[in-house]
């Protein structure tokens, strides 16, 4: 079929909007029509180049909703008009990782999924005859896509897909780096480093779990102030001192839990010297530069604080995704401030710019 797509063409070059061929669904996959996606600064930082795993052409977004249009063979997961939400982290429920509570990283499609194509090695996509790749396994800024059933999780018809795109990616990434990558502890104090997607769904994530203190650290005032409305107790301007006001607040000790949602190593590090002794957590979602690296003094580990990193929030996507947007229903996640702008498909490099100028949280692509 014929369907409307952005396509990055060229690295550093705007994305173009055009029509596209999308095959039909092979076994085990589904064909979804998207309803909604967010932009995310993942496909921003593909479509510039800098990454150096990146390709193109492709079809960038990965974070969409929408309803199941058709169901390709032997698919038992899902069936016709089901809602739900694109998984970049997929859940296939057999491989060793899947099999185990202690990891989110399933292995099953990982490979041909990180070169850009579906399970089997192939695309669906295309543009003129030749091959269009799937980024991220979803390629969300379209009319339709082609998915595995694995990467597809199924949530309530009533939830409003322009507000459970979010939980493909950042929200979700946030909330589950508190909830199940930490598991913060009900009356502890967490400090959330960045207050971005990521880092305001850590707030929330905190403030769900029971935290009697959540500190959000940003270096933008708006910013803030939606970590305010998500559950921040005290909210401060990050900077050089940043460790010290931390310790200040707690008796010299830091925080039983950090939270680093920035990408930057330096505030990586803040986020592991901000931590206290004995227990202390420091949870790292942010995704840094190639070739950088944290700094630790190995001293702050045998005293006792912890290190860990995040992916998706440590989330088994086809179960805990619809669990969170259940929580959402049920008004526990403030999803509303998190969108600052509604757009079309024609307008995603738009989207890019609001970005860069940090103009609010995300643009939401309407289909
Ligand atoms: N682990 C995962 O699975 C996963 C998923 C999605 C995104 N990410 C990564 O998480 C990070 C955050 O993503 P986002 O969408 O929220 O990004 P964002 O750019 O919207 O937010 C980052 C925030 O960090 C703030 N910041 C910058 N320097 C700071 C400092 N010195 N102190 C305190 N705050 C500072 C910025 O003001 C900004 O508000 C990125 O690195 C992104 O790539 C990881
Ligand atoms: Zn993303
Ligand atoms: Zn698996």
């Amino acid at each position: 079929m014929r369907i409307r797509a952005a396509v990055l063409e060229e690295f550093a070059k705007p994305l173009v909007v055009q029509e596209v061929e999308l095959a039909e669904p092979g076994p085990k996959e589904v064909l979804v029509r998207l309803v909604a996606c967010g932009v995310c600064h993942t496909d921003m930082y593909t479509a510039s180049g800098v990454d150096p795993s990146g390709y193109a052409p492709t079809v960038l977004g990965h974070e969409g909703a929408g309803v199941v249009e058709r169901c390709g063979r032997d698919v038992t997961l899902l069936k016709d008009g089901d809602h739900v939400v694109t998984l970049f982290s997929p859940q296939c429920g057999e491989c060793i990782h899947c099999a185990s509570p202690l990891t989110n990283l399933c292995l099953a499609i990982r490979e041909q999924q990180n070169l850009g194509y579906l399970p089997d090695g192939t695309t669906r996509l295309s543009l003129d005859g030749e091959p269009l790749r799937h980024f991220m396994g979803t390629s969300t800024f379209a009319e339709y896509t082609v998915m595995p059933e694995i990467a597809l999780a199924r949530i309530d018809p009533q939830a409003p897909l322009d507000r459970a795109c979010l939980f493909a990616c950042g929200l979700s990434t946030g909330l589950g780096a508190a909830i199940k990558t930490a598991a913060v502890r009900e009356g502890s104090t967490c400090v959330v480093f960045g207050a971005g997607m990521v880092g305001l769904g850590a707030v929330a994530g905190a403030r769900l779990r029971g935290a009697e203190r959540i500190v959000c650290v940003d270096m933008s005032p708006e910013r803030l102030e939606l970590a305010r409305g998500q559950g921040a107790t005290d909210v401060m301007l990050g900077g050089d001192e940043t460790v010290a006001k931390v310790l200040e607040m707690t008796d010299g000790f830091g925080a039983d839990y950090t939270f680093e949602a920035t990408g930057n190593v330096a505030v990586m590090r803040q986020a592991v010297e901000a931590v206290r002794m004995g227990w202390g957590l420091c949870t790292v979602c942010g995704v840094a530069g190639r070739g950088e690296t944290l700094d630790i003094v190995p001293r702050l580990l045998i005293t006792g604080r912890r290190v860990c990193g995040s992916s998706f929030g440590g989330l088994k996507g086809r179960e805990d995704v619809p669990e969170l947007i259940r929580r959402y229903m049920g008004g526990e996640i403030d999803v509303d401030p998190f969108i600052s702008h509604r757009i079309s498909l024609d307008e995603v490099n738009r989207g890019f710019e609001l970005m860069e100028a940090q103009d609010g949280i995300r643009s939401v692509i309407e289909l």
